[in-house]
């Protein structure tokens, strides 16, 4: 694999609205921080992420999932344009995709995820609910290096939030939607440090 040069160069996939690729669009914005946005990338033509993107300049591709058969010619493309691309570390940041244990392979220890819970309880979909159902006292989300198994791998962040008597999936949701927007940049600005100073060292040798 090819040694990082500085500025880092991230990706960020999403399938949806974007709010976390906003809070991380932001952050990575900072003049401190010694990463570039390379690249948005979504798997759905009709992410409303992509809009942001356009407003903002942000690099944006689309490679629609519904054009391949078989999930593994999927990530194959998506590992071809990460690639292309020059990147140094890929952020999921909602995207709605279980990728295959070889993609994950090929990015490892260079692949986050946010997930929303606090892992490993409530691996899966509709985590709000389920905490609910299980009437938990606290909830919350997790920024995590990504393993082949599906929202596994080492915890970098995680933030909590109370569950009310009264929330709903809906407002619970949205309590730790507020705290995944500071969560996923204080783990990138942790692996960002660690990854910029083995860059930093790589080019004084
Ligand atoms: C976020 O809540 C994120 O944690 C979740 O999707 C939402 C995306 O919102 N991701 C997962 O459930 C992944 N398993 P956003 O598009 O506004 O960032």
């Amino acid at each position: 694999m090819s040694q990082s040069r500085l500025p880092l160069r991230i990706a960020i996939l999403f399938s949806g609205r974007g709010s976390n690729l906003q809070s991380l669009a932001a952050y990575i914005a900072g003049e401190e921080v010694p990463a570039e946005l390379a690249l948005a990338l979504s798997n759905r033509p009709d992410a409303g992420g992509l809009a942001f993107c356009a407003a903002h300049n942000i690099p944006a591709q689309v490679i629609d999932h519904k054009q391949f058969e078989q999930r593994a010619d999927f990530d194959a493309a998506l590992h071809q344009q990460l690639t292309n691309a020059g990147i140094d570390l890929v952020c999921c940041a909602g995207f709605m995709r279980l990728l295959t244990a070889d993609f994950v392979s090929q990015w490892h220890d260079r692949l986050l995820n946010i997930h929303p819970s606090l892992l490993p309880a409530y691996k899966g979909l509709n985590t709000h609910q389920r905490a609910l159902d299980d009437g938990a006292s606290e909830h919350g989300c997790s920024v995590h290096f990504m393993r082949p198994e599906m929202d596994d791998g080492p915890v970098i962040v995680q933030r909590k939030v109370p569950v009310l008597a009264d929330d709903t999936a809906d407002t619970l949701a949205a309590r730790v939607l507020q705290q995944e927007h500071i969560a996923y940049p204080e783990a990138l600005d942790i692996v960002l440090k660690k990854m910029a100073g083995t860059a930093e060292q790589t080019r004084q040798i």
